[in-house]
């Protein structure tokens, strides 16, 4: 007999099973103790009756404490009333190996304390269902990508240059030269477009932000479509489309961990495209007619993002911000370039911009004017304004933040809790 999983315990009803794990938690009522039990599957509640085992058994179970590891022998019971939909009838438990006052209580922790634990704390079941949604959003994202024949393409992680302004870069020596790690894959993606046409990365980007919120991660992950021969408005409807189906897909696979979570499931499910769409100029004036300080030519800040977000049921596109706020490579509006066509993804709930999406500058001496606006090398980014040279052609594509995102659909505080080891502006441990 091989363990099962406790996941696939319905499967068992009325049979004797093995289940390997851990104690998760337990309580006793004199004749009968009641073990939680985890295996990273799922959990299950064990039921150990002092009349149906032998005595030495139940006097063991008795010592076992939280986060033993243990190989238990049980027949599967039908169980309405427990989320696993059945409970496990301990007929005999061993030890595998005892886990001596392990740290995280039932009581309440500080954030700090938990994020000390983080290699622990990732076993509580808060933790896993977040955990699981995140593969799920990933699996999500990829299978709708592949599916409309994109090719994903792995950009270098170490760089010679910048991709997003340079305030923000980690620097690090590669031998004897600079290096930084990355910010985003943009540019070598659109390298990659105009081999592939239409492709997408998936893999980490790095910014050295002196900002501690909720939204910030100093190492987080992005994903990063990029298309050829699109146009802006195609941009966006593909940013829309793929929102949508990664919400369907959470909606339909993790049922279970939305409710571990207590999210409000209701708010997921109005998630339908197409959204609504703002421009700039709209933005503005909403938040000045509604008592914010802000200007014509400045940047959002979180609690605009969130004001403009929060009149509206799902996601919303603001789009064509001034070019002067924007990075060099965003391509300006034909009819006013004054501003770009770019557009940032406010996620409603006050999540703030989960995607930021522009068209590419194609035409190769704007390019060059950029750079000199710029103060960019032109020897640093020759192989870019390469692109530009050999048959350019109009692009655009955008970037996901994998993180936020999930904080997102998972209703969380903040970003920490939605990455395995999150890496923030005073913690690399553990
Ligand atoms: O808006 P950003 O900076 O755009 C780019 O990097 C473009 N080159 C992407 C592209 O067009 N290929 O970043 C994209 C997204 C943001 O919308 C946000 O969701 C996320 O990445 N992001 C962060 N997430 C967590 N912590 C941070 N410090 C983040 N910075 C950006
Ligand atoms: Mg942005």
């Amino acid at each position: 007999m091989s363990a099962v999983l406790i996941r696939h315990l319905q499967e068992y009803i009325g049979q004797k099973v093995e289940v390997e794990g851990w104690l998760h938690q337990k309580r006793s009522s004199g004749k009968i103790q009641f073990l939680q039990i985890r295996d990273g599957s799922g959990f299950v509640q064990g039921v150990l009756v002092k009349e149906e085992v032998d005595p030495e058994v139940f006097e063991n179970a008795g010592h076992l404490t939280q986060e033993s590891s243990i190989h238990l022998i049980g027949e599967v019971k039908k169980d309405d009333r427990a989320p696993s939909g059945v409970e496990l009838l301990i007929k005999d438990i061993a030890l595998i190996h005892p886990s001596h006052e392990y740290p995280i209580t039932p009581k309440e922790h500080g954030v700090d304390f938990l994020l000390d634990h983080r290699h622990l704390w990732i076993r509580a079941p808060r933790q896993r269902a977040i955990l699981k949604i995140r593969a799920e959003i990933i699996k999500a994202i990829r299978s709708f990508l592949d599916s409309r024949e994109f090719t994903q393409v792995d950009p270098p992680v170490l760089t010679p240059s910048s991709c997003e302004g340079t305030t923000n870069l980690f620097n690090t020596k590669y031998f004897d030269q600079d290096a930084y790690l990355t910010q985003s894959g943009q540019l070598y993606m659109e390298a990659a477009a105009m081999a592939l046409g239409k492709v997408y990365s998936f893999g980490p980007a790095f910014r050295a932000e002196k900002s501690k919120t909720r939204r910030h991660l100093i190492e987080f992950w992005m994903i990063e479509p990029e298309m050829t021969f699109v146009t802006h408005e195609d941009n966006l409807a593909i940013q829309e489309a793929l929102i949508e189906h990664v919400v369907n897909h959470v909606l339909t696979h993790c049922k279970m961990e939305l409710i571990t979570l207590g999210r409000d499931i209701s708010k997921l499910e109005s998630i339908k495209a197409p959204f609504p769409r703002m421009s700039y100029d709209e933005a503005i004036q909403f938040l000045k007619d509604n008592g914010h300080e802000i200007e014509w030519g400045e940047d959002f800040g979180a609690p605009h993002e969130t004001a403009l977000a929060a009149q509206f049921d799902r996601p919303v596109f603001i789009e064509k911000y001034p070019t002067t706020i924007k990075a060099f490579y965003m391509k300006p509006d034909p009819d006013r370039p004054e501003v770009v066509l770019c557009a940032d993804l406010l996620a409603p709930e006050g999540y703030g911009e989960i995607i930021g999406g522009s068209a590419r500058i194609d035409d190769p001496e704007l390019l060059l004017q950029r750079f000199e606006e710029h103060q960019l090398s032109k020897e640093d980014y020759a192989w870019y304004l390469d692109l530009r040279e050999y048959g350019s052609v109009p692009h655009a594509g955008f970037g996901l933040g994998l993180e936020r995102t999930i904080a997102w659909i998972c209703g969380l505080e903040h970003v920490r809790e939605t990455i395995p080891f999150p890496r923030l502006l005073y913690r690399l441990y553990p």
